[in-house]
Parts: structure tokens; sequence; C-alpha cells
């Protein structure tokens, strides 16, 4: 186990650091940005299909689900067709109105989660295509849907996942941009778009460099009781990524919110020792996140910051940032959730608990 682990002291941990090289991984191949193209064997046959959809579906659970919201503002962002996401369990179970002009797309690490199959049974029962992204290859779900997108993340050990969850990510943008293609975006942005893509690899690398930083970090919060993780745009999923990472490794009570949703609720628990975790990046909502993060200042609340390099105002305001090189809203995702993954595994070590196989959780969940 210990050559396994290649030096790391847990598998959690070195999934983490693979995660430049899987991201490269699931590009191999795929990104073709001289062309201005994506390849995608596995939808090839099924893309016009998939681009005339009047709406997608999405199905998923845990960090699936997580991933499956990225891909909601990425598909309607770039390819302007209407996309929902739907717990899978629940999904199953509340006689949803899908149909044959319906795209259902099922998201699993393992492709053996019993509420996704269910969904995509049920999905396929009436007359819509389904499409899965999987990381295991050969699993159940990827055996049952028409067509799909392998993740290529490797196998992954550590019950909570990191770098399918990445890879999921990645994915998911390049599906957005194959149904913008020759639709919704010009040549030009197809290429830039692309490139953006293919320069986060070595960005991901630049910010797990920060590893020591973010150790000394959880070490000031480490006997924390509750954290608040808040996030806008396309760092509102990441929010609940980091949160649910917390809770499950370290078992320290965590909720993701949408920063704007703070003052109808969260706001109430803030005093001084609530730590709150602002991603705070350089994009079209900043100003606002700014005004969310002095509000919590005023309260007392202890605030993280994860901010864009250069940006010196969330300094002024944040006990502790931690800087991230800049990119444009749409990857973000792919950057701000390293920091928090790093987090969550320095606290959970530190407090001893055994990261790898959280009590009570599985890492594949094929019973109801
Ligand atoms: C379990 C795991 C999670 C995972 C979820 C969905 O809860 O502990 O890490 O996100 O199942 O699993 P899947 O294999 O379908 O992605």
């Amino acid at each position: 186990e210990k050559i396994e682990k290649g030096g790391f002291e847990h598998f959690m941990l070195k999934e983490i650091f693979e995660q430049p090289e899987v991201m490269r991984d699931v590009m191999r191949g795929r990104v073709r940005i001289e062309e201005g193209r994506i390849v995608l064997g596995g939808i090839e046959d099924y893309l016009d299909r998939l681009k005339q959809a009047k709406r997608i579906v999405i199905c998923a659970c845990g960090t699936s689900w997580h991933a499956g919201l990225i891909g909601e503002y990425l598909i309607e962002d770039f390819a302007r067709i209407p996309v929902e996401v739907d717990y899978a369990s629940e999904f199953r179970y509340r006689n949803p109105i899908i149909g044959p002009d319906d795209v259902v797309i099922v998201i699993s690490q393992s492709g053996e989660t019993a509420d996704t199959l269910a969904a995509l049974r049920a999905a396929k029962e009436r007359g819509a295509m389904v499409m899965g992204i999987c990381n295991v290859v050969g699993s159940t779900i990827p055996r049952e849907t028409m067509c799909g997108i392998y993740t290529h993340a490797g196998p992954e050990v550590g019950v909570a996942s990191t770098k399918a969850f990445t890879a999921q990510v990645i994915v998911l943008y390049m599906l957005a941009l194959a149904l913008s293609k020759g639709r919704t975006i010009s040549h030009d942005e197809m290429r830039l778009n692309l490139k953006e893509l293919s320069q986060v690899p070595g960005h991901a690398a630049k910010i797990l460099e920060l590893d020591a930083q973010i150790q000394t970090i959880a070490e000031s919060f480490k006997d924390a009781r509750n954290f608040l993780y808040l996030g806008r745009g396309y760092n509102f999923p990441v929010a609940l990524e980091g949160a649910l990472k917390l809770k499950e490794i370290s078992y320290i009570h965590a909720e993701g919110y949408p920063a704007a949703e703070m003052k109808h609720g969260p706001i109430a628990l803030i005093d001084e020792d609530m730590p709150v975790i602002f991603i705070a990046t350089r994009d079209s909502s900043y100003n606002k996140i700014l005004s969310n993060i002095e509000e919590v200042r005023s309260r007392k609340g202890r605030v993280i910051a994860i901010a864009s390099e250069g940006d010196t105002e969330v300094a002024r305001l944040a006990e502790h940032v931690i800087y991230i090189p800049q990119a444009s809203a749409q990857i973000m995702p792919l950057l701000t959730v390293i920091p928090l993954q790093l987090l969550s595994y320095h606290i959970a070590a530190l407090r001893g608990c055994n990261v790898d196989r959280p009590r009570n959780l599985a890492k594949s969940v094929t019973v109801e």
C-alpha cells in the first residue's frame, strides 16, 4: 500500500496531486486547438441529436452532482441549450416529465451508483436519449447508456472524490464546446476557449505549490465546529463541493451557499467562531462578493478567501488569502476547487481522521 501511495501519506493527497496529469489525460487527443474542434469519439454518432435536444437533464449523486451543476452553467452559457440538474434519487421517484426530445446525461465516477443507474433506466423507459460520463471503464452505467464520454482519471481510491471531479468538469467543458460548434460560438472563440482549457493543468500545478500555505491555514482552523462556504456563479457549485469535502473527511459541519443567499439565513450564524470561506475570484460578480465579505467581517466572522493573483482588495478584508491564477469564469471551478480539497485534507489529517476511509461512507453506493 505504501508503494501505491507513491510517497504520499494518503491516497486522497496523492489523487489531489495527480490532477494536472489527469487533466492532460482527459484532454489528450480530444482537444484540437489549431483545428478549433473537440473530438469525442464516444458521442460522435450522437452529436447531431445532442445538439437538437430541447432540454438536457443531468442526473447524479454526491460530488458528481456538483460537477453536473457546473455542467448546467457551461452548457447553457456556451451552447444555449436549457439544462436541469437533478439528484438521481429525486428524479427516479418524482414521475419526471421526460420524453424522446430530451437528453438525459448521467454522471458517475464508479458507474455503479444505484440511484444514478435507476434514473438512467427510468429515462430510457420514457424514450429519452441517455448518455453517460463515467470513470470506470466497462462499469454498468456505460454499458447501459447509448453513448458517453469516459473521464480517464485513473482509479480513485480515496472515498472523497477529487481527481474524478475535476476530470468530470473538464469533460463537461469539452461537451459544452462540442455542442456549441457551428451554432453558438465562432471558430475564433472556439480556439480561444480551447487554448484556455489547455492551460488548466499548468495552473493546477501552480496551485498545488500552495500546499504548505494551506496546511498552515488548516492548523489555525482545525478545531472549528462549523464552516460556511460561499461563492457566486460558477463558483457556487464549488462552494457546495468544498463544504461536502470538509464534512466527509473531517466530520466538521459545513454548508455551501450562493453568496447572495447569505442574507436569507446563514448570516444569522456568523460570529467570531464562524470561519467563512469566500471564493472571490475576479469575474462579473466580484464587487458583489466583496460586499458580502464586508458583511461577514462586520459581524466578526473569520474570512478565508480564494482570490485572483494580484488582488489587493480582498487581502484588506480577509484574514487569509489563497491566490490562484486568473482565468475566465468558465474555467474557474477547475482551479478554485483545488485549494478547498487541500484545506479539507489538511484539516482532517490534523484531526487524526481516517482520510481515505471516512466513517459511514462508501466509495460507491450500490444499494438504496
Ligand atoms: C458516494 C461517494 C462520493 C461520490 C458519490 C457518487 O457518496 O462517497 O464520493 O461522489 O457516491 O458516486 P459516483 O460513483 O456515482 O460518482
